[in-house]
């Protein structure tokens, strides 16, 4: 049995899987992405956690081949396996993911890396609903907001490699300060840090002490805790979530009208409050609209399991790499 190993790089965890073709995780793990850069070390912890991986995948079945290794990661470059001036991450400047990786896998048949919202792109075109599209879209939210573009079929690059930086739109000019410093990205608002800051802006202002959020720290809140006191009538989290939705919808007007998209897929922890971000976001576009595409535009949750969909997509990649 050929399996591929996904892994996927996010601001305070790695995961890691083994994934089997039908897109199962079979085995997984975590390492921590280090807080500060000491990427050779964190590089050979990766590399001996897979290694790991390979071993107690290998004890359940003698006969499984590992053919490579996909990565996503924030601000991840395709062309050159590197990771570039990640505003979220630790590391600074270029960062030769791949190339290191190598030195431990030489023998491997693909070692990829690829942004991490293009690895969810592709993890949804191979084994979730978009398997039939050859035009999408899909939104990563999360402690970043990304994207990933596929235009007839193929996922867009672009000249060097960075297409799809949909979170770093200008939102709000003059707005709130990005993770990347610029004022008023999308990002800065429809993140999970960014539907905080909107709490705590919408807790001050109504001074509503009374809210199941007041007297929550912020490193205590999170965008889970906004979605159960959503669903309990809260509300400044209902108002949390109809505000997001009014940037986000806006945001995906935008996209729509550069490239004409089949679907928006939603991906990430934020999505998990289904109705609460999905409706307001649809309403809102429709609203920002063209009429030539009014009504047209599914914006639909990933259909990739929550929990092992960034590993999923990931390794798609490895699958993507061989059939080339
Ligand atoms: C980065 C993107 C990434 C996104 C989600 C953004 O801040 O610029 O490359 O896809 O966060 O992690
Ligand atoms: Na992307």
């Amino acid at each position: 049995k050929r399996v591929a190993i996904g892994v996927d790089v996010g601001g305070t965890n790695t995961a890691i899987g083994v994934v089997d073709p039908e897109g199962n995780v079979m085995v997984k793990d975590n390492i921590s992405t280090p807080s500060h850069g000491d990427i050779e070390r964190y590089i050979s912890d990766l590399a001996d956690a897979i290694k790991e991986l390979i071993k107690s995948v290998k004890l359940l079945n003698k006969d499984i081949e590992i053919l490579g290794i996909g990565i996503g990661a924030p601000n991840g470059n395709y062309y050159s396996g590197t990771i570039e001036y990640a505003p979220n991450l630790s590391f600074k400047g270029v960062v030769h993911v791949v190339k290191l990786l190598r030195t431990h896998f030489s023998d491997l048949e693909a070692v990829a890396l690829t942004n991490d919202a293009n690895a969810a792109a592709i993890g949804e075109m191979i084994y979730g609903g978009a398997k039939d599209m050859k035009n999408f879209v899909l939104f990563t939210l999360g402690t970043g907001v990304g994207s990933g573009l596929v235009v007839n079929g193929d996922l867009v690059y672009g000249h060097d490699g960075f297409a799809g930086e949909c979170g770093h739109t200008t939102l709000v000019p003059g707005g709130r300060m990005c993770g990347c410093t610029s004022l008023g990205h999308l990002e800065a608002y429809c993140s999970a840090p960014g539907m905080k800051r909107t709490a705590f802006e919408l807790l001050a202002y109504y001074n509503a002490t009374d809210s199941v959020l007041a007297n929550k720290s912020y490193n205590e809140l999170d965008s889970k805790m906004i979605y159960e006191a959503a669903v309990e009538g809260d509300k400044v989290a209902l108002e949390v979530f109809e505000k997001t939705g009014a940037w986000l919808g806006q945001g995906l007007a935008d996209t729509v009208h550069h490239l004409s998209p089949e679907a928006i897929f939603l991906f990430g922890g934020p999505t998990a409050a289904g109705d609460y971000i999905f409706k307001p976001t649809k309403k809102h576009m429709e609203k920002h609209l063209l009429p030539i595409f009014k009504d047209k535009i599914k914006i639909l949750p990933s259909e990739l399991k929550p929990g092992d969909a960034a590993i999923v997509g990931a390794s798609a990649l490895v699958w993507k790499e061989l059939e080339k």
